[in-house]
């Protein structure tokens, strides 16, 4: 960490305190209260983290404000226009972008890891076939464990390292088969002559009865999703790893905790949730309804796709995403699809409507990436999958840096207690 440059001042009944500050290379500075219990007996108070840095990081930066997103200093408009999934892996990973020879040997290891172990084919037949492919996933990242004993010591940093390429290969193998399953379609195994994006898509699409050929258009347009979705700091289900992570759990317990979290509708469940809104909202004549309910308090209903704790600008992921959409609709010719015409519609009447403006909610990624995979024939229920295989890079990098990290020490928050201070147990024929 950097030396701190100056300092703030806290008063409290009178007492002062001085806490060194850090000045970032980029964003806010940060004040340093780890000492402040030990030397002034309190707590500081932030519930959803809105104001608290809970580690330092050299990954990814964002700027809400600016609608930035960097990784590793590249913005992510450059990295989605002019690199792919791969590369991006590699500078999250190591740093710094690949030499020719080093993104050759970084592919050649990843594609010679996509396959699971055979046994793993019996884990998935116990579960029901209407299981939710993110319930698979959760189990089946999990057990990994069991199978890989020898990338699961993370004191050694090649385990580290093997753990981290199994789990970049393995988990698109793993959503493959838990949609195949729950179509009750064969397993696809992995092929080696396919790129990551391509081989993802065959492995969902291909069936043993005929050729199935992947279209350069649909799998660039699948890169692209994977690209946007890599990595985004210190999200929930980052957190969650980073967390998990702290108390020395294995690395596939840890990625499958970011999985669990990943899950709900606030988070990567929205594409699905906005997906399904679209189609309940059906048609553009009954948008005002739908946004009457967004705005109104009494009602949870929120717009699906829209706002984002940290963007208050807009998302760039949506820009790229939003060029994405209308390549893949054009060459699909879905342009007439109603839900399409619904979320055009509704994406205008959003943002022509001052309560959005006000509260500064823009369309996110999940808004746009939902569109492209419902027009690549993917059910709803596979679209958090997608976005948990491209955030598996993201979650394993953040959790390669934390262990690196000599200060990494347990994550224990401490709390608001509000409830009854002690009292005597009551024999219950008492009460
Ligand atoms: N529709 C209607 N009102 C909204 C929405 C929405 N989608 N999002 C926020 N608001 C309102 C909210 O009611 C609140 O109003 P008020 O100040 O009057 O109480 C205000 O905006 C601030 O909301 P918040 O919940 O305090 O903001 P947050 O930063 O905690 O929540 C969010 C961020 C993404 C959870 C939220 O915007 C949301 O629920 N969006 C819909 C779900 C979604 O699309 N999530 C995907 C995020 S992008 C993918 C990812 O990174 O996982």
């Amino acid at each position: 960490m950097a030396d701190s440059t100056k300092s703030a001042t806290l008063s409290i009944d009178g007492q002062t305190y001085d806490l060194p500050m850090f000045s970032p290379t980029a964003g806010p500075d940060v004040i340093d209260i780890r000492k402040l219990y030990a030397e002034a007996g309190v707590f500081t108070y932030d519930p959803g983290f809105t104001s608290t840095a809970s580690c330092d990081s050299t990954i990814t930066f964002i700027d809400g404000g600016k609608g930035e997103l960097l990784h590793r200093g590249y913005p992510i408009d450059q990295l989605a226009g002019k690199s792919h999934y791969l590369e991006v892996c590699y500078l999250l990973l190591y740093g710094a972008l690949p030499t020719a020879a080093e993104l050759e040997e970084f592919e050649s290891t990843i594609t010679r890891h996509t396959m699971i172990h055979e046994q793993m084919h019996n884990f998935f037949r116990g579960f029901r076939r209407d299981a939710h492919p993110m319930a698979i996933m959760v189990g089946a990242v999990g057990a990994m464990a069991a199978f890989y004993h020898d990338s699961t010591d993370i004191s050694d940093p090649r385990q580290r390292e093997i753990a981290s390429h199994r789990l970049i290969a393995k988990v698109p193998t793993i959503a493959a088969m838990a949609y195949k399953y729950s179509i009750g379609q064969p397993f696809v195994y992995p092929r080696n002559d396919l790129d990551y994006a391509a081989n993802f898509l065959h492995m969902c699409f291909a069936v043993p009865a005929e050729e199935y050929v992947v279209d350069p258009i649909i799998a660039r347009a699948m890169d692209r999703i994977l690209t946007l979705h890599a990595d985004h700091e210190q999200n929930a289900s980052t957190s969650t790893v980073r967390l998990a992570s702290s108390s020395g759990a294995n690395p596939f317990a840890c990625i499958a905790a970011g999985i669990a979290c990943l899950w709900g509708p606030a988070h990567g469940g929205a594409n699905q949730a906005c997906l399904e809104m679209l189609k309940e909202i059906g048609s553009p004549d009954r948008i005002p309804e739908y946004i009457a309910r967004a705005k109104d308090k009494d009602d949870p209903f929120r717009l699906m796709g829209f706002g984002h704790r940290v963007y208050k600008n807009f998302d760039p992921r949506a820009t790229v995403m939003k060029q994405s959409a209308d390549e893949v609709l054009d060459l699909l010719g879905v342009e007439n699809n109603p839900i399409l015409a619904t979320a055009k519609e509704l994406e205008q009447a959003a943002l022509a409507d001052p309560y959005f403006a006000e509260k500064k909610l823009f369309p996110n990624v999940d808004f746009y990436s939902g569109i492209i995979l419902e027009a690549m024939g993917f059910p709803t229920s596979m679209f958090t999958p997608i976005f948990a295989l491209s955030r598996t890079v993201g979650w394993v990098s953040q959790w390669k840096e934390m262990i690196a990290d000599p200060q990494n020490k347990i994550g224990r928050p401490r709390q608001l207690y509000l409830g009854d201070t002690a009292r005597d147990y009551v024999d219950i024929e008492n009460r």
